[in-house]
């Protein structure tokens, strides 16, 4: 098996399948049983060819674990280069103090926690458009960038008005960080159109739905608990899809795709997103030695007509998730907002 890469500018090359640490944050709450230890975990990535990780600013400690991760690698006889893709996504209070020496604060904070001398990607975000300085801040962050302190500046879940906005201000993100899967295809309108008019592409997260597109969902009934964060997000995204037996009945379908060709619906699940168009990687959580192996099987298959026909009739049939990007999320007093933390930006 070869994890196939995406060069995202010249010289710059991504793994197209990308390890996500959101999982590993404190905030995140993790089911401890069959946990293994997460350097283990990144380093067992990057030896299969996933040698590109995102994190965040907001990601209690995860920028810490990856600086751990990367020294590990260097001190290894391994030479293949690690990208490292974080972001800066101010906090929802803090935004109207947002200046310039705020935007090096947590960018020079980004490079001490990961102990690195270049930021490879920083995706942003800006959580109140009542709040002015949405276009500043990215001005000033891509000063940052004309410094040598970051590579590329990307942006995570920005529709295509906003994008426009940042078009007016002069920065050009390099990639845009969007939740797309087969319940979720609010990317495949607008922002897909934009990638095929601009270098912007698309990686995408929630490939898995935190773990619900994967043989461990399957045939099950419906919980009435969740034991990680992820699950209660996603959990209401299988809502917009139609339900749990709108869902369970996808699952059968990615069951049979993957049973004749040999790999775990999770497998299954990646391929159909990295086949959509725009979309330049898929990021997925791992936290076992093991399911980054298996997800990584989606290099090994290509889909038949008859397959694509067999999930387009589940994905067709969903009335939602509708709406832009983020447009769900974005809506404070609605259940996708509610369940958001919007201050983790801190010390
Ligand atoms: N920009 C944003 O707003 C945003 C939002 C969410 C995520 N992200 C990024 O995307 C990354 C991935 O997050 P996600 O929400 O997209 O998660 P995901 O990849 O949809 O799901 C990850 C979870 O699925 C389970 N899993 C993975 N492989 C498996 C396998 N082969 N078999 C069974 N279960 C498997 C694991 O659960 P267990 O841990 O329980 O084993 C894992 O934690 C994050 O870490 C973060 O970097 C960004």
């Amino acid at each position: 098996m070869t994890v196939d890469r995406y060069e995202l500018s010249p010289g710059y090359s991504i793994s197209r399948l990308i390890h996500g640490g959101w999982q590993f944050s404190s905030g995140h709450r993790l089911t401890q049983s069959g946990l293994n230890d997460a350097v283990d975990v990144l380093e067992a990535s990057a030896e299969l060819g996933v040698t590109t990780f995102d994190c965040a600013d907001i990601y209690t400690g995860v920028e810490e674990l990856y600086g751990r991760f990367l020294r590990r690698w260097a001190s290894s006889s391994n030479d293949a280069p690690i990208q490292i893709h974080t972001k800066f996504v101010p906090d929802w209070s803090d935004l109207p103090k947002v200046d310039r020496a705020y935007v090096t604060r947590i960018i020079d904070r980004s490079l001490a926690r990961l102990g690195v001398e270049r930021l490879d990607l920083v995706q942003y975000y800006w959580w109140r458009d009542e709040v002015p300085g949405f276009e500043e801040a990215a001005v000033w962050l891509d000063d940052l960038r004309k410094q040598g302190k970051i590579r590329h500046v990307a942006v995570t879940n920005l529709d295509v008005p906003r994008l426009r906005r940042l078009d007016q201000a002069g920065v050009s993100p390099l990639t845009n960080q969007v939740q797309y899967s087969l319940l979720d295809r609010r990317p495949a309108g607008a922002l897909t159109t934009r990638c095929s008019e601009s270098v912007m592409r698309i990686l995408g997260f929630g490939a898995l739905a935190g773990g619900f597109l994967t043989d461990r969902w399957l045939r099950q009934p419906e919980p009435e608990g969740y034991a990680n964060r992820s699950l209660v997000k996603y959990r209401l995204i299988i809502d917009e899809f139609g339900g749990w037996q709108a869902f369970q009945n996808l699952l059968e379908t990615m069951r049979d795709i993957a049973s004749r060709r040999g790999v775990e619906t999770s497998a299954v699940a990646i391929r159909w997103v990295l086949d959509q168009p725009g979309v330049a990687a898929v990021i997925s959580g791992g936290t076992r030695l093991g399911q980054m192996a298996r997800n990584a099987a989606a290099f090994d298959f290509e889909f038949s007509d008859e397959d694509r026909e067999a999930l387009r009739t589940h994905v067709d049939r969903a009335p939602g998730p509708s709406g832009d990007v983020f447009e769900l999320e974005r809506d404070r007093d609605g259940p996708h907002g509610r369940i958001m933390k919007y201050d983790l930006n801190r010390d």
